[in-house]
C-alpha cells in the first residue's frame, strides 16, 4: 500500500530530536561484514527502508544476520551461499553495488546487477568497474550484469579517480584491502562516512592511512577479522531538522551530533541568520531574524552537501531576498522545485542553478516525493505552508529518515501518515 502524510503547517518545533545512526555509514559498513568470516557487530544502525533493503541483499548471499534491540545488528559469513546480487535486490537500493568490492576481494568472484539510473541522473558505475579492472579483475557486462573474477585475487596499484565518487571510494576501499600490495586512491571521497569506513576497516584488521585526505594508502592484508563498531551520527538528518527549526521559527535541541562533519553547512546557514549553540555532542538551533538569501553550491564534502540542497531551497524559498542554489554533483536533482512553486514558492531553474526569490507565505497542496531528499523538503515546506499539505510516495522518505513522524510529532508538528 502506497502511504501519504498529511501535514498541518504553522506549528513550530520546540523540543529535542535524537539523531539517528548515518545511512550512508551504515550501507557501506554492512557491505564490509563480507570481508571476514568472523562476526561483525555493528550499533546505532537506523531503522530504515535502505537498510532493510542491504539486509535482505545479506541475507540473499547467506549471511547470517542477528538483530538486537534498539539499533545493533550482527553478521556473520562463514557459510556464504552466494556472490551473487540479483537485480531485484540492486533495482532496490543502488547502494547495492557496494557489495561489489568486498566480494571481489574475498571471494575473487562476483556477479552484481548495474544499479542503473535513478531520478536524480545516471549515476554511473563506470569508475567502479574501471578501478577493478586496474587492480586486475576481469570485468564483463552482461544483460546488465557486472561479472567480474579476479582468479589470482587483486593486486595494489595507484588509482587516480577524475572526479570525486563516494561509492566509488569504498567500493575500491573494500577491494584493496585484501588486495596484494599497496593501492593508493588519489582524489579519494574525504567524506565523513568515508573516514568512519576506514576506521571500520583498520578495526577489522585492515591497513589504511591518509583517510580524510584525497590520498587514501591502503597496504593489503591476509585476512581481516570481526569488531563491534558504532555508526557515526547522520549529518544529513542533523542539517534536515536544523532547517526544520529555522522554518519554523522553532528551537531543537539536535541530539547525537559532530559538529565538524557539518562546517560548511552550519557557516551557511549562520550567515542566513540562524543560530547553533553546541553543547557537547548536542546543538541547539534556532532563528531570531528573518531568513537572509545566501548563494550555494553543492560539492564534494567539505563543501555544501548536495543531499541538502532540496532542503536548503524550501529555506531559501522564504528568504528575505534572492539567492542562487547551484548543484553540482547530480544532473537532475531540482525535482522538489517544481512541487515547491505549486506551494507558491518562486523558484527558475537555469541549467544546473535554480534562482529562489523568497516568498512571505507558502500554501499547502497535494504534493508527489520523487526521491529521498527531494521528499524531505516537500515535507519541510508543508510544515510551514498555511493550511494541509499532503505528501505522496512516502516510501522515498522512508529510506533515509528514521521515524521521522514521531520526531516532528514529538515536537510539535501536526503530521499524520495514511495509506492510499
Ligand atoms: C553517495 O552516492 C551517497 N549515497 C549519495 O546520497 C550522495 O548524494 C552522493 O554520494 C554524493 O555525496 C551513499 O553513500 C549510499 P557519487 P554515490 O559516486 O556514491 C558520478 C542520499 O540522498 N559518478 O559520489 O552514488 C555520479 O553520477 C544519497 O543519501 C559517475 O559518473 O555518488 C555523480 O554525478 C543520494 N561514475 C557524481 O559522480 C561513477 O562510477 C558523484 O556521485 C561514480 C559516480
Amino acid at each position: 500500500m502506497l502511504q501519504s502524510m498529511r501535514i498541518r503547517g504553522g506549528q513550530p518545533l520546540n523540543g529535542e530530536v535524537a539523531i539517528s545512526g548515518a545511512k550512508n555509514l551504515a550501507l557501506p559498513a554492512l557491505a564490509a561484514s563480507l570481508l571476514t568470516e568472523s562476526k561483525v557487530i555493528l550499533k546505532n544502525v537506523p531503522k530504515l527502508v535502505d537498510i532493510r533493503s542491504m539486509l535482505e541483499l545479506l541475507d540473499h548471499l547467506g549471511c547470517n544476520i542477528d538483530c538486537f534491540e534498539p539499533n545493533s545488528i550482527s553478521i556473520s559469513t562463514n557459510n556464504l551461499k552466494s556472490t551473487d546480487a540479483p537485480y531485484d535486490f540492486v533495482r532496490k537500493m543502488r547502494a547495492s553495488i557496494l557489495v561489489l568490492g568486498p566480494l571481489l576481494s574475498r571471494f575473487k568472484q562476483a556477479t552484481v546487477s548495474l544499479p542503473g539510473g535513478c531520478a536524480i541522473g545516471t549515476r554511473g558505475v563506470d569508475l567502479h568497474i574501471k578501478a577493478l579492472q586496474l587492480m586486475g579483475a576481469q570485468i564483463s557486462i552482461e544483460n546488465g550484469y557486472i561479472k567480474a573474477q579476479a582468479n589470482h585475487g587483486l593486486c595494489g596499484c595507484d588509482i587516480a579517480f577524475p572526479i570525486v565518487t563516494v561509492t566509488g571510494t569504498e567500493n575500491v576501499l573494500m577491494a584493496a584491502v585484501l588486495a596484494k600490495g599497496m593501492t593508493r586512491l588519489i582524489n579519494a571521497a574525504v567524506e565523513p562516512e568515508v573516514v568512519a569506513l576506514c576506521r571500520l576497516l583498520n578495526n577489522m584488521g585492515a591497513n589504511i592511512k591518509g583517510h580524510g585526505t584525497s590520498i587514501i594508502e591502503i597496504e593489503g592484508a591476509q585476512s581481516l577479522h570481526g569488531t563491534e563498531f558504532e555508526i557515526i551520527p547522520d549529518r544529513i538528518e542533523v542539517g534536515t531538522y536544523a532547517i526544520a527549526a529555522a522554518l519554523t521559527s522553532g528551537k531543537l535541541l539536535l541530539k547525537n551530533c559532530i559538529y565538524d562533519d557539518l562546517t560548511t553547512v552550519f557557516e551557511t546557514l549562520q550567515n542566513c541568520g540562524i543560530v547553533f549553540e553546541k553543547q557537547d555532542k548536542n546543538i541547539l538551533v534556532y532563528r531570531k531574524e528573518d531568513i537572509k538569501p545566501i548563494d550555494i553550491q553543492t560539492m564534494p564534502h567539505p563543501g555544501f552537501p548536495t543531499d541538502l540542497q532540496a532542503q536548503y531551497t524550501v529555506l531559501m524559498s522564504v528568504s528575505c531576498g534572492t539567492a542562487a542554489i547551484t548543484e553540482n554533483i547530480f544532473e537532475n536533482r531540482f525535482m522538489h522545485i517544481p512541487e515547491l512553486n505549486r506551494m507558491g514558492a518562486n523558484i527558475s531553474v537555469h541549467g544546473k542553478t535554480a534562482i529562489v526569490t523568497g516568498v512571505k507565505k507558502l500554501f499547502g497542496a497535494q504534493v508527489m516525493a520523487t526521491d529521498l531528499r527531494a521528499s524531505a523538503s516537500l515535507v519541510l515546506a508543508g510544515l510551514i505552508a498555511n493550511g494541509k499539505t499532503v505528501v505522496n510516495r512516502l516510501y522515498h522518505l522512508d529510506r533515509g529518515y528514521a521515524e521521522i513522524d514521531k520526531k516532528l510529532t514529538e515536537c510539535g508538528a501536526v503530521v499524520e501518515r495514511f495509506s492510499v
